[in-house]
């Protein structure tokens, strides 16, 4: 079956408190699980136990992706399919299987070498229900029938679209949604490349530039449209930097801001994205990154240098 969802991040960061209140009662509203004996704090958003590990390590990056497979057959078939590429495969350890709560997973590195994993197995918690730390409504991680829909998306900095657009899709097996040129709205970026592995509109984008870092933002997506508003006065409120306003993107329709996280990548904060049934998608192109808004605030600090999907 390959890849059904992007089912976990790990983010290094250098500011573990700070990290602690913003993921929860400040901004995002995840539920805080305790932390693992290496003092990775677990956030969790449904039912899996956690969706986010927040690890003091201090890069201020993603340190693994955690893509999920349905069972262990499926990492074997990936495995061997990397494997074949030349691509480097290690099995997890008994400990980091432990650290992430699943049965078992594989690591290995992208072209531009973020660190990926494929798992399985992941800990659900259905007897004890996911409880927000604020008064959210909670995140859209499936659709209405149950399909999985992973934690959200992320954009990645690649250094050569060309190497890694056939990585991700003929390697991993993620089906390509659209582009949007973005050369028009923001001159020498080229074109964004948008990835699916479920109904999602897309679970990871990639964008060529020359970054230090891997991570140029995640998004969560949440149930209700006040959640969106709410949050976007309460962040101004207390000082988060706005990224991008309150806008809506041409290909997956998210209506959303981006913020700044405490480790200086962004964050989109979303609603009401479309979905892709695959029967009847077709690849489309885009000249514009939104519908309406989405446009830098005045005197607001902008660290990542674009925003796309
Ligand atoms: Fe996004």
């Amino acid at each position: 079956m390959g890849i059904v969802a992007l089912g976990y991040l790990g983010l290094g960061v250098k500011d573990l408190d700070r990290w602690r209140k913003f993921a929860t009662t400040d901004v995002l509203g995840f539920e805080e699980m305790g932390t693992a004996p290496d003092g990775t704090l677990y956030l969790r958003m449904d039912e899996y136990h956690h969706r986010f590990a927040v690890r003091p390590s201090g890069e201020d990056d993603v340190i693994y992706v955690g893509w999920e497979v349905a069972n262990a057959q499926d990492i074997d078939v990936m495995a061997n399919r990397l494997r074949t590429a030349g691509v480097n495969v290690t099995e997890g350890t008994p400990e980091e299987c432990a650290n992430r709560k699943v049965v078992r997973l594989i690591k290995f590195q992208d072209p531009a070498g973020s660190p990926l994993e494929i798992f399985h197995g992941a800990l659900q918690l259905w007897e004890q229900p996911f409880k927000p730390s604020r008064s959210i409504s909670g995140f859209k991680t499936k659709t209405a029938d149950g399909q999985p829909m992973g934690l959200g998306h992320m954009i990645l900095f690649q250094k050569d679209l060309k190497a890694a657009i056939p990585f991700y899709r003929d390697l991993l097996g993620l089906k390509i949604s659209d582009y949007i040129d973005l050369d028009g709205p923001m001159p020498g970026l080229g074109v964004a490349t948008f990835f699916h592995v479920n109904p999602r509109h897309h679970s990871i984008a990639l964008i060529q530039v020359p970054a230090p870092k891997h991570l140029q933002h995640f998004m969560v997506e949440l149930n209700n449209l006040d959640d969106i508003g709410q949050t976007y006065y309460k962040v101004q409120e207390i000082g988060v930097p706005l990224s991008l306003t309150l806008g809506r993107h041409t290909n997956d329709h998210m209506l959303s801001f981006y913020m700044q996280s405490p480790s200086g990548f962004d964050i989109e904060y979303g609603w009401g994205g479309r979905l892709i049934d695959d029967s009847k998608w077709v690849v489309q192109q885009h000249v514009a990154a939104a519908t309406w808004g989405h446009q830098v605030p005045k005197r607001a600090p902008v660290q990542q240098p674009v925003q796309a999907g």
